[in-house]
């Protein structure tokens, strides 16, 4: 998989990509990440990517020049299953759609601007918004960020045990049931009896009960899905 992102802030990137699973994925090969600095698309002699919206409301925004130089470019190297804008205004961000996404070959990530970018990008440009919660960020950079490592620990392979990412919280729309390590007592604060029995069919039972038990209590919306 490929995933592209576009961004004016590309520094913030560093340490996330380059650490942990993501990290791992590029390691293997699974998977691709590029970010690109937008400034390096702009044809303006001082590198602006940003200018005073028409209709004068405060703030800038960022313009259609340099975000359509880059995703031609991009598009001449490779075909793209979907370009994507974060923006609070999208559809909200879910296991569902980092399962299909996980399945994509090439992506283009757009990270929105704060006081949003020339609409015509989004008119015409843009395959689909995401947004990956009803609050509001500075910028999509973090979202993009979410989205990207939510997308890649489920590319198969990527996460060593592949049955850990299937047994993931949502991905039946269950919460995960509570998982434990040694000492099976720890003050007095013990594992519960049955995860120490031994007994593989009643423990997957009990791990089911406990997925209901607290998707009912914690997160009651799941179960009506
Ligand atoms: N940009 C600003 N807020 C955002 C959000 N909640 N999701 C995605 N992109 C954003």
């Amino acid at each position: 998989m490929h995933i592209d992102i576009l961004t004016v802030l590309p520094q913030m990137f560093s340490g996330v990509i380059d650490s942990s699973i993501l990290k791992r994925a590029q390691d293997k090969e699974l998977v691709t990440i590029e970010v690109h600095n937008l400034r390096e698309y702009s044809k303006n002699k001082h590198r602006h990517v940003d200018d005073y919206p028409f209709g004068g409301e405060a703030g800038m925004v960022l313009q259609i020049e340099p975000i359509d130089n880059a995703i031609t470019a991009l598009k001449k190297l490779r075909t793209y299953d979907e370009i994507i804008y974060t923006s609070p205004d999208g559809e909200v961000f879910n296991q569902q759609i980092a399962n299909q996404m996980s399945s994509y070959n090439n992506i283009i990530i757009l990270c929105g601007h704060y006081k949003g970018i020339d609409y015509r990008i989004r008119e015409h440009l843009i395959t689909r918004e995401i947004s990956i919660g009803d609050y509001v960020l500075t910028g999509g950079e973090l979202a993009a960020v979410v989205m990207t490592d939510a997308i890649v620990r489920l590319i198969p392979g990527a996460i060593g045990d592949e049955q850990s990412a299937l047994s993931d919280s949502f991905q039946d729309n269950l919460l995960a049931p509570p998982v434990y390590t040694r000492p099976a007592d720890y003050k007095g604060w013990k594992v519960p009896e049955i995860l120490l029995s031994g007994h593989q069919a009643k423990i997957d039972e009990w791990k089911l009960q406990q997925a209901m038990e607290r998707t009912e209590r914690l997160r009651p919306d799941l179960l009506k899905k």
